[in-house]
């Protein structure tokens, strides 16, 4: 039974760890070869003084037992100590030269991730858990650059002292040699069989700690509204149960990897038995050539033997582990990004022209779609108002217009060129955008405005604080950070900034998603005002609840769940009485 579920077994590298450790060595690896041979070279001299120095016991023995000269004695213990010298200062030139490379090796790829995760699309974030992403640029790629640096490298140099001790010991004895290696293929089938239990629990350990990874990360963010709603207990169970699956998996990991270890023990006792008896029967048998000093070598060489031995399995073990890492940072660079530049992709274009929406059909996920066929015109250089109840795909319409996602039908021009054709960074360099969900880093009120044009002059930047009515707080505030996502600061205040930062960009296409939705009245007519100005000789797109903001607008698009129910400008859709007109009369009856 053993042996057919031996079979079933999956060999020890899958085809995707064929190709994950090809595409680590050929990306990070390859271009280092010279020194990984330097590398290796100060690993074979290790080796090969470990030969040397159970050659040179033998001799030594044989001096010790057949009366040899004393100055002879003297040489053998200078030439050891020598031998072990040229170890010493390999062994320290061997890690202080691996951990170089492997360091190096993994900030490159860890830099490749850092550029490949900004190339990926807006909805690559929008579906991945933020903690799955940390977890492969931080912890995976961190053990992947100790297994690189330090196991792989002990395990060669173990492997090569292996080696070249068994070769010793082949010369020695050939016969003595096969007897003590009689239960190698029960260990090679042992480690077979764990290996892919290793990696099972491995993976599972993965998952539990990126769970646990985006738990916290979502528990700090949201510190606001678990406190609100007593939800304490409920996060730090939810917490807690994270970090004991992230124990058990840890205890069951080792366990795996430690089945190895005893039976490794037990093949070396075995060892030892079969050479001290049957070497002593050999060296006693005038039959054989061996004497002594030859078992006693013997005996040493396989202690020297032993422990890399041991090291060397323990390794493989490891390396069912790390191939599940690996497969983890790779897996992040088979996301490819869809949203991308065409090869001819052109940087010019009319930005004063017309954004048109032609037959558009789009959705966000398979079974939802949202869009069927919209058309809709945004005049080059008026200002048209997009209105209609939540959900009906409005703040869609300005994402699909900045490309942040593909539309799946149709096409959407700008001065008659289709978005797809031109340059991401060109598009981008179009618009000027307050979103209705502001992004605050934690930086000073300063940082965050001048975020969206780093090269601005002071006065700009002043320019536009003022513009948007937040140049005083900056004043009383200075340099101070505002806190994670801007958790120091105002809904109202946020919104400012996001306005400050429209303002200084002063790109030719302003889009403004409920842009004053958290400002009081006098503020909002303030900043209101101001936005119209910068508004006028641009071509504005602005959506808004508030319709008596988007009254003076010279054309407004009513929406209804991905549908344009109405058209026209503010007297001919109250003169239409539809669902404008009813909107409007009772936002104005709110007002009375
Ligand atoms: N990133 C997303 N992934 C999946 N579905 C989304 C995403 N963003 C929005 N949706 C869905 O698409 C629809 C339109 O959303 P959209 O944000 O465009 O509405 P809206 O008109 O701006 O609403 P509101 O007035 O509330 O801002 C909604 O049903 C929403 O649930
Ligand atoms: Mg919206």
């Amino acid at each position: 039974m053993l042996l057919s579920r031996f079979r079933e077994r999956k060999p020890l590298f899958s085809q995707q760890d064929l190709v994950n450790l090809r595409w680590f060595w050929d990306s990070y690896l390859k271009s280092k070869s010279i020194w990984l041979l330097v590398v290796l070279g100060t690993i074979l001299i290790q080796g090969a003084a470990y030969q040397q120095f159970l050659a040179l016991t033998k001799s030594g023995l044989n001096v010790i037992f057949e009366n040899g000269n004393a100055w002879e004695l003297v040489r053998v213990c200078v030439i050891v100590f020598l031998l072990f010298s040229v170890r010493g200062l390999m062994s320290y030139l061997n890690p202080r030269l691996s951990v170089w490379l492997a360091s190096n090796a993994v900030l490159q790829m860890r830099e490749d991730m850092i550029s490949h995760l900004m190339r990926l699309d807006l909805s690559f974030f929008e579906r991945t858990k933020s903690g799955e992403i940390i977890l492969r640029m931080v912890n995976q790629a961190q053990a992947l650059s100790l297994f690189v640096g330090q196991a792989t490298v002990n395990a060669v140099r173990d492997a090569v002292t292996v080696i070249m001790v068994a070769a010793y010991l082949i010369y020695l004895s050939p016969q003595l040699f096969m007897a003590s290696m009689i239960i190698m293929p029960f260990i090679i089938f042992l480690m077979l069989m764990v290996s892919e239990h290793i990696k099972m629990v491995q993976a599972s350990a993965e998952n539990a700690m990126g769970n646990y990874m985006t738990g916290i990360e979502e528990m700090a963010g949201g510190m606001r509204t678990v406190k609100i709603s007593n939800q304490e207990p409920g996060e730090s169970s939810r917490l807690r149960k994270s970090a004991q699956s992230i124990r058990d998996l840890s205890i069951r990991l080792q366990a795996a990897q430690a089945t190895v270890l005893p039976f490794i023990d037990l093949a070396s006792a075995v060892a030892f038995v079969l050479v001290i008896g049957g070497g002593g029967y050999m060296a006693l048998s005038p039959a054989y050539e061996l004497d002594g000093a030859g078992v006693i070598t013997f005996l040493f060489g396989l202690v020297l033997l032993f422990t890399p031995a041991r090291r060397v399995a323990q390794f493989f073990t490891k390396l069912q582990a790390n191939l599940i890492l690996l497969e983890g940072v790779h897996s992040l660079f088979r996301e490819t990004p869809t949203i991308t530049d065409a090869p001819d992709a052109i940087t010019d274009f009319d930005v004063t022209g017309d954004i048109v929406l032609h037959d558009v059909a789009f959705r966000y996920s398979e079974n939802a779609p949202l869009f069927d066929g919209i058309n809709m015109t945004f005049k080059g250089g008026k200002t048209t108002a997009i209105v209609g109840s939540t959900g009906s795909g409005k703040t869609t319409i300005l994402s699909l217009v900045a490309r942040l996602y593909n539309v799946d039908g149709g096409q959407i021009t700008i001065g008659g060129q289709p978005i797809e054709k031109i340059g991401i960074r060109a598009l981008r360099e179009a618009f000027s955008v307050v979103a209705q969900d502001i992004v605050i880093f934690n930086s000073s009120i300063w940082e965050n405005i001048r975020y969206v044009r780093p090269d601005a002059s002071e006065d700009a930047i002043w320019e536009a604080a003022e513009q948007a009515a937040i140049a005083e707080l900056i004043q009383q505030r200075g340099n101070k950070p505002v806190g994670p996502k801007g958790a120091q600061l105002s809904g109202g205040q946020k919104q400012r900034i996001a306005i400050a930062r429209a303002f200084l960009r002063s790109a030719p296409i302003l889009m403004l998603d409920e842009a004053t939705s958290a400002l009081d009245q006098r503020t909002e007519q303030h900043v209101q005002d101001t936005l119209t100005k910068l508004g006028e000789s641009k071509t504005a797109i602005v959506v808004s609840h508030r319709l008596s903001s988007v009254a003076h607008a010279d054309w407004i698009y009513v929406m209804e769940s991905g549908q344009v129910i109405e058209e026209g400008t503010h007297a001919d859709l109250v003169e239409n009485d539809g669902l404008y007109a009813s909107m409007y009369a009772a936002q104005k009856q709110g007002y009375k």
